[in-house]
């Protein structure tokens, strides 16, 4: 059975299908990337996902559970996370303690009250803590306000307050946007590690080409809300309706 599976999803905003029948499964530990023009609908399946939007129609299941319906967090509590926009970011804290709230915050949804009542919970807390800069390589910079971060370890943090939640299957909307080649060199190594020693399945939005073939194990292509291709790397990079959906549209 996949880890996640939709059947016939489908999001309208009004007049606009902005998912049509999406039918897309992911196996644990694999790297699928979502990939297609601007406006294919990429963001709204990752918010219909993880209970951010309600869909039209069509199903959602997670480990054999039914998604549609439950909130984010409680979809987050089953082990469904994403790494957050900037604005999850608490800019006076320091880059350990905006983790160490996450951490808290994912902990206090699943045990409740009892959890901060056991002695060990700040040690548990602090140590998954470490363990999250050290592989995103934040552990130096630990003690820094938030704010004072260069853009491309900002975009590291929100990842790994992605992570403070333990999640088993990752979102990722283009985490090197607007990186320089270094940083995203440095994301591109981070995921790596996140899928072989973390043992971690993840679902990529990105729009760096040389980044979604050099990681991938499939790819699906959304044009106009609907899967036109799906397969691996070098089958994608030379399907003519991928072509064709980044060619013609305006903004190829
Ligand atoms: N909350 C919303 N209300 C109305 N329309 C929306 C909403 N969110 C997205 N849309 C529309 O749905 C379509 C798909 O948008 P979406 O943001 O999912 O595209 P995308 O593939 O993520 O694009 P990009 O590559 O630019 O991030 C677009 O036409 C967009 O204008
Ligand atoms: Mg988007």
């Amino acid at each position: 059975m996949a880890l996640l599976e939709t059947r016939d999803l489908t999001k309208e905003f009004g007049g606009l299908r902005a998912l049509d029948r999406v039918n897309i499964a992911v196996e644990r530990g694999e790297l699928v990337s979502l990939i297609g023009p601007n406006g294919s609908g990429k963001s709204t399946l990752i918010n219909t996902i993880t209970g951010m939007l309600e869909p039209t129609a069509g199903d959602i299941t997670y480990a054999g559970t039914d998604l549609v319906g439950m909130k984010p967090f409680e979809i987050a509590q089953l082990g469904v996370g994403r790494s957050f926009q900037t604005a999850s970011i608490f800019p006076e804290l320091t880059v350990s303690e905006n983790v160490e709230v996450a951490a808290f915050a994912a902990e206090h949804d699943s045990f409740s009250v009892n959890f901060f009542r056991r002695r060990d919970a700040y040690d548990e807390v602090r140590e998954r803590t470490d363990h999250i800069l050290e592989t995103i390589e934040l552990d130096a910079k630990a003690e820094e306000t938030a704010e004072a971060l260069p853009y491309g370890d900002k975009r590291r943090l929100e990842v790994a307050i992605g992570l403070a939640t333990g999640p088993d299957l990752m979102f990722m909307d283009e985490p090197t946007a607007g990186m320089s080649p270094g940083e995203t060199e440095m994301t591109v190594s981070l995921i790596r590690e996140l899928l072989e020693d973390w043992g971690m399945t993840i679902f990529l939005v990105e729009h760096d080409m040389d980044v979604i073939f050099d990681v991938s194990d499939r790819i699906f292509t959304l044009h106009e809300g609907q899967v036109i291709a799906r397969g691996p790397p070098e089958e994608i990079r030379d399907d003519p309706a991928v072509r064709e959906a980044y060619l013609g549209g305006e903004e190829a």
